[in-house]
């Protein structure tokens, strides 16, 4: 098992397979992109797959999530999440994608054994889109998310950023999209994860700024602390059920006693925490051949080390050196 000092421990892996990205959203990357990560510092498909076997077969994770950057630009993904299906035992499998190049992927993801998606989008407006992504693609990511859906990626959820003078009028309008399209809507409060610095604690969306937009036009019943268990979405039930609205407030009710995570970047570096300042190197010991018990040790030992929370909630707060996109979100 993946466990810490205080108790948690970790079933859900984030693998990040790829720091780059076709988008260029303000709240995660500058304009020009990133200083991307060189080939040879990415682990290969091979070396993926060998490490989520150690995971699943040896430290007890059940769940693993594909994120990027934007994970389908990784060209062995579909390869990636086949040979992961047969892992035994099997583990369930998402992606957390922007959508784009979904449209031709999500039936060879679905066929390859993929149970879900999460696509980002945060606004129904081309203008807005084209204004966070600083990209043309709103369609191609509607079409993405319409071509999940019919794969049978369901659940479909889609994660929406609100931001001041952007995209914050739109909670309500975005809700009643999702519910006529059958996808579950989450809202996220926006994170200090961007590498120009320009996250303000003031001028931040808050869950609670989300829920009293939405209550404009919905009626939303809390399904209750009981049901929210590890998962970060305080999710509510929509004018009584059975749809539903999740708002993760990762800034305000922060979930860390909760959390139940351990993730890999594409480098293969352990982080057991989005805002972790350290990190385990895990292809340093691959490359020098070490056998699957060294790697799982290794692993145990960077969990033990996880703090208590992201200190997100102090005012003393340091952004992680690597923005999200280098971490997997
Ligand atoms: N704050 C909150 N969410 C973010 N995401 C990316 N950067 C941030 C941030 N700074 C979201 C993306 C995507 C998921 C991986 O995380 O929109 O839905
Ligand atoms: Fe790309 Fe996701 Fe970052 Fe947007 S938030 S730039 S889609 S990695």
């Amino acid at each position: 098992m993946l466990i810490d000092t205080y108790g948690r421990v970790a079933t859900d892996l984030r693998v990040s397979l790829t720091d780059r990205c076709n988008l260029r959203c303000t709240y995660c990357m500058p304009e020009e992109g990133l200083q991307w990560l060189a080939k040879p510092d990415l682990l290969t498909d091979d070396e993926i797959v060998r490490l989520i076997r150690i995971a699943v077969t040896e430290l007890g994770v059940t769940e693993v999530r594909f994120t990027g950057g934007e994970p389908l630009l990784r060209p062995g993904l579909v390869g990636i999440v086949e040979r992961c299906a047969d892992l035994d035992p099997r583990p369930r499998m998402s992606l957390t994608t922007n959508g784009i190049g979904l449209q031709r992927t999500a039936q060879a993801l679905r066929d390859a054994g993929l149970d879900r998606v999460n696509v980002s989008l945060d606004t129904l407006r081309p203008e807005v889109f084209q204004a966070i992504t600083r990209r043309k693609r709103h369609d191609d990511v509607l079409r993405g998310l319409d071509a999940a859906h019919t794969a049978g990626l369901t659940p479909v959820k889609v994660n929406a950023v609100l931001m001041p003078g952007l995209n914050d009028d739109e909670a309500p309008e975005l809700l009643a999209w999702a519910l006529e399209k059958g996808f579950e809507l989450r809202f996220i409060e926006q994170m200090p994860l961007d590498p120009q610095h320009g996250w303000k604690r003031d001028g931040m969306i808050t869950a609670g700024d989300i829920l009293a937009s939405l209550r404009t036009r919905f009626t939303l019943t809390s399904e209750g602390e009981d049901e929210r268990g590890s998962a970060p979405a305080e999710r509510w039930l929509v004018d009584g059920g059975p749809a539903r609205v999740g708002v993760i407030a990762s800034v305000t009710r922060p979930f860390c006693r909760a959390c139940d995570r351990t993730r890999l970047t594409a480098d293969g570096q352990v982080r057991t925490c989005l805002f972790a300042r350290e990190e385990s190197d895990l292809r340093g010991a691959l490359r020098s051949g070490a056998p699957d018990e060294e790697i799982a040790r290794l692993w145990r030992l960077a969990m033990w080390g996880k703090k208590a929370g992201s200190g997100l909630d102090d005012p003393s707060f340091l952004q992680p050196d690597r923005p999200m996109s280098a971490i997997g979100g």
